[in-house]
């Protein structure tokens, strides 16, 4: 039957952000006075750093404040080129790298450039929920590969190598994670990397996360430990995590100049310029003292050691030790089952929202990230909130019937 909608075909594929529509809940039921303890939160709860504030304030004051070149300015290109040198080993050319309004644009951008209706893109799931809208508005098909709690949600090679089909042009990688705050370890990044290399497929690998790392971990990314798939991986990276900056919009790319090329095509005919006073703001994120990275990192870390354990001493929640990001994905089905006023808890879904119902604390159902026996809990939080936060949670499952 023909659709009668006056709405494109592709627009009707995707789903409104679920993290989004957590967070909007979130205000609003605040915004009228309800007492409620979010945990629905995607993005740092710092604030932006001074000197980052400064530098995008001498930006307006001279006059920095209209169109720039569309790919990002000369200086930024110039510190992300540092970046990847410094952080990854890599040394880019300018033309293999380009800015977008964020790194969810940058992710768009490259999908948009690189899917076609009738490819497959492979997704290790759980995922951010954004990879599988975005792939979808290509006309290309999500595959999803499952990875376990209990064995760290890696990606193991023999799962991979079965995942891949013909039509298979793209593996999406997220070290580390939301929704799980998981790494993948560096032997596993090479394994998959001969795999992909063998097969010819493209990765994409989204490192937003990468500065916030915990116990240690030694976190790299595929492109730095695998170095072969240079020419068929894109690494997307940003200032939004690492400097709070998540309301500037600055993402990048890094990856092979066709495709940026390309990319910068699509950009000159849709958002032109990322915002041109961000950018001088991102120039100091990158180039200037890093010191408040680490405080940030630090206290995230407190936190997650928190959670984590406050999560396990609560009966029937599993929750596996994220070593990075500020989530934490426990596995809440055992609760299923239950009944809270009359209704049944029986999903993901349900959970969140007897959560929001009993004791008014926001969390996001973990079927948005492909996963439904799990919620997501963001402790981008203050430590005050996190304690009543979870007391609340606790008390509440410990009513249930
Ligand atoms: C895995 C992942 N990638 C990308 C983004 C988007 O980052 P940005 O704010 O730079 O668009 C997010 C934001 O939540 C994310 O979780």
């Amino acid at each position: 039957m023909e659709s009668t909608s006056i709405f494109s075909e592709r627009v009707q594929k995707i789903q409104p952000s679920a993290t989004l529509a957590v967070d909007a809940r979130a205000r609003e039921l605040k915004a009228r006075g309800v007492d409620l303890i979010s945990f629905g939160a995607g993005e740092p709860d710092f604030d932006t750093p001074d000197n980052i504030k400064q530098a995008a304030i001498e930006a307006i004051h001279q006059g920095f404040t209209k169109y720039a070149d569309v790919s990002g300015t000369q200086d930024l290109k110039e510190a992300i080129l540092a970046k990847f040198q410094r952080d990854y080993g890599i040394s880019y050319q300018p033309q293999e790298i380009i800015v977008s309004c964020g790194a969810k644009h940058s992710l768009y951008n490259i999908f948009q450039v690189l899917l076609d209706k009738g490819d497959e893109v492979l997704l290790p799931a759980p995922y951010w929920s954004s990879y599988a809208d975005m792939i979808l508005l290509t006309g290309a098909r999500v595959k999803v590969i499952r990875t376990k709690a209990k064995e760290g949600f890696r990606l193991h090679g023999d799962g991979l190598k079965k995942a891949i089909g013909t039509r298979t042009k793209m593996l999406i990688l997220n070290s580390p994670s939301n929704p799980t705050g998981a790494c993948l370890p560096k032997e596993d990044l090479q394994e998959i990397g001969k795999i992909v290399q063998e097969k010819g497929i493209w990765v994409v690998t989204d490192d937003i996360y990468e500065k916030l790392i915990y116990d240690r971990f030694e976190w790299r990314s595929i492109a730095s430990v695998a170095p072969e798939i240079r020419d068929h991986c894109l690494v997307v990276n940003g200032v939004s995590k690492a400097y709070a900056m998540t309301g500037w919009r600055i993402g990048f790319t890094a990856g092979p100049a066709e495709v940026i090329g390309q990319m910068s095509k699509l950009q000159s005919q849709s958002t032109s310029n990322p915002n041109s006073i961000a950018m001088k703001a991102a120039v100091e994120a990158l180039n200037g003292p890093q010191e408040s990275v680490e405080k940030m990192r630090q206290e995230f870390e407190k936190r997650r050691n928190f959670v984590v354990d406050r999560l396990s001493a609560i009966p029937h929640i599993q929750c596996f030790r994220p070593q990075g990001a500020f989530y934490v994905f426990p596995d809440v089905s055992k609760w299923y089952g239950r009944e809270y006023q009359g209704k049944k808890i029986e999903n993901s879904s349900s959970f969140a929202e007897f959560l929001i119902d009993a004791v008014q604390v926001a969390v996001v159902p973990g079927v948005a990230f492909g996963e439904d026996h799990s919620i997501r809990l963001s402790y981008a939080a203050s430590m005050e909130n996190i304690q009543k936060g979870l007391t609340r949670l606790h008390d509440a499952l410990l009513a249930l019937r």
